[in-house]
Order: structure tokens, then sequence, then C-alpha cells
């Protein structure tokens, strides 16, 4: 399920590992000059590797949509990637599933396709910047002279909160959102902190990449002492049609997954946030707007910038 893909050893010329050092050398020394000649959304020279969203094809962004119905080759993230996204969108184009295909297989297959003058769309499920393994993949085609860039994408805890119809951040509540996964192959125990954001309070956890390790992360909060009664929403497949929402608490959760069955393509998220209860009032339409009705905007004023909540 993971998009993750690691190399390692020395493979000689062409080694994507080390495509991934020289590109992060030249990065430490100076940043890529199109940093400063494009923004977010800009069409560029290169292959796009376009965040496909959540699932729901209209919630990929308008970019991504024009991307793919140009697109001769598609290589896609399998599974979290909704086909409906093709049929909609691409249905001529040959579509490639990244799964289980190692970066030596991937990078080959675009750089050639790419060569030959062929419309390369790289698909992430949500936003590509999310979990998703993009830049290795990046550095290894720049390094073969093949330049790319990103196209942003609706991420998954995004569509989570739309669905449980309420916001990561609320005033007094959530100040604060981590995106995050549990411990497992790719992260150690040290460097799991779920419980750190949890007992901060004041933060919306979400946790990407952790459907199948419901239980061991409420285990370790109940562990840790954290509130059993602390809401908790499990949003299976966000913006898909068989979409699920559980919502429970750390003490319970786990159980109701369980009973739904669901092992992964899940976000799971912790916090008050989850039911939206117990907000304050925010300043934005209070006392604070009506001290800002001058005219004048927060860029040309020591005003501070203004907030959404
Ligand atoms: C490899 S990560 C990729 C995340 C993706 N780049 C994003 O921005 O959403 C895969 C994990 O994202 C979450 N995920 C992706 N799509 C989802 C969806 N539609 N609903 C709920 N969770 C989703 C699940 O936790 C899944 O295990």
């Amino acid at each position: 399920m993971s998009e993750t893909t690691e190399t390692d050893g020395d493979t000689g010329d062409g080694d994507p590992q080390s495509a991934i050092d020289a590109q992060g050398d030249c990065r430490r020394e100076e940043l890529d000059a199109r940093i400063f000649d494009h923004s977010a959304g800009d069409e560029q020279t290169g292959i796009p590797f376009v965040g496909a969203g959540p699932g729901d094809p209209r919630l990929l962004t308008v970019a991504g949509k024009e991307l793919l119905e140009e697109s001769d080759l598609v290589v896609h993230a399998g599974s979290l990637v909704n086909s409906e996204l093709f049929e909609a969108y691409c249905d001529h184009a040959e579509l490639v599933n990244s799964v289980g295909k190692d970066l030596e297989e991937l990078i080959p297959l675009m750089r050639d396709a790419h060569e030959e003058g062929r419309n390369v769309v790289r698909l992430h499920s949500g936003d590509p910047a999310i979990y998703g393994a993009a830049l290795e993949q990046m550095d290894a085609l720049e390094h073969e002279g093949v330049p790319t860039y990103f196209v942003p994408g609706v991420t998954s805890a995004f569509a989570a909160s739309a669905t449980l119809r309420t916001q990561l951040t609320l005033n007094e509540v959530a100040n604060h959102v981590a995106f995050t996964r549990p411990q497992g192959k790719t992260l150690s125990e040290a460097e799991d902190h779920i419980s750190e954001f949890v007992g901060m309070g004041d933060v919306t956890t979400c946790i990407y990449l952790g459907t199948h390790a419901v239980r061991d992360t409420m285990d370790r909060l109940l562990e840790d002492g954290h509130d059993p009664e602390t809401p908790v929403g499990v949003i299976y497949h966000a913006s898909w049609p068989d979409e699920d929402v559980i919502v429970g608490s750390i003490g319970d959760i786990a159980d109701k997954v369980e009973d739904a069955g669901y092992r992964a393509s899940a976000l799971v998220v912790i916090g008050d946030a989850v039911t939206g209860a117990g907000y304050e009032r925010s300043y934005l339409y209070g006392d604070w707007a009506n001290r800002g009705s001058s005219g004048s905007s927060a860029e040309n004023t020591s005003e501070p910038e203004a907030s959404d909540d």
C-alpha cells in the first residue's frame, strides 16, 4: 500500500540512490532557479507529478485534469487512485500501476516515454508531497536530464475533515495540525510522535498509513495515560462511493474499526476537532474585524495576518 520505494546499494551508473544524493548536493549548494520562475499550478516543461486528490474525480484540480486529458502515459499509485479518474479524464492514455515497481524500473519507463515525445503524467494519490515518495523519483529523473514539477492535490486529511463537517484547526480547540504516521517498517518506535501530538491537547493528529495499526496506536496512547474519551474519527476511502465514517474514542475505536474490517485506505483523526465541539468564536468576525476596517491590507501595514478561524 505504501508508495515509499527504498533503494540501497550502489548499482553503478544510473543508480537512483546516486542520483538522489547528487541532486541533494546540488540543492544544498544552490536553490533551483525554477522555484523563482514558476508558481504552483503553472504548466511547466517535463513530467508533472500530479496529486489525484482523495478519490472523487471532481476533487482533482483543474490543472491536474488538463494534464491528464493531454496525457499519453499515466504512471499511477494503484488502488489509492480511483479508476473513475481515468474513465473521466484520460481513457485513451496508457496506464501503468507503480505498485510493486522499483525506481530502477520506473525511472527508465518515464524517461524513455518522455524522450519519445509522449506526454507522461506521474499520478499520486491525494497530494504528492504527503507520504508520496515523489521527490526521489523526481531527483532520479532530473539527474537523467528529464525536468519534473509538482501539481498539488487535495490530501486525504482535507477530504476527511470535509466528510466530518469540521475544521482541522478550531479556535481554542485545535491550534495545530500534525500529519503523521505510526511506527512500523519505515518509522522506528522513537520516531513515532503520535503520543506527543495527542499529549499537546490542542493538536489535531491526522494519521496516514495507520489503518492496520489502529489497535496498537490506541493501546500505546492508553498506556501513555491519554484520556480514553478523546474523540477519534476513522474515515475509510474519503470521497469514494464506498466511503465509510467510524467515530469513537481512543478507548473504543479499535473495536469499531476491527468490526468494520478495515486494514488500509483510511485516515485516522484524533482530537476534539473530530466532533467540532467546544470551540470559541474567532477574532476574524468579532472585534478584530472591526478594528481592521480602515481599508488598508495586512500586506502594507503592521496588522497581524488575517486568520480564517
Ligand atoms: C501512501 S499514503 C499517501 C497519502 C496521499 N499522498 C495523500 O495526500 O492523501 C496512503 C495513505 O493515505 C491515506 N489515504 C489516501 N487516500 C485516502 C482516502 N481517500 N481516504 C482516507 N485515507 C486515505 C490512508 O491513510 C493511506 O494509508
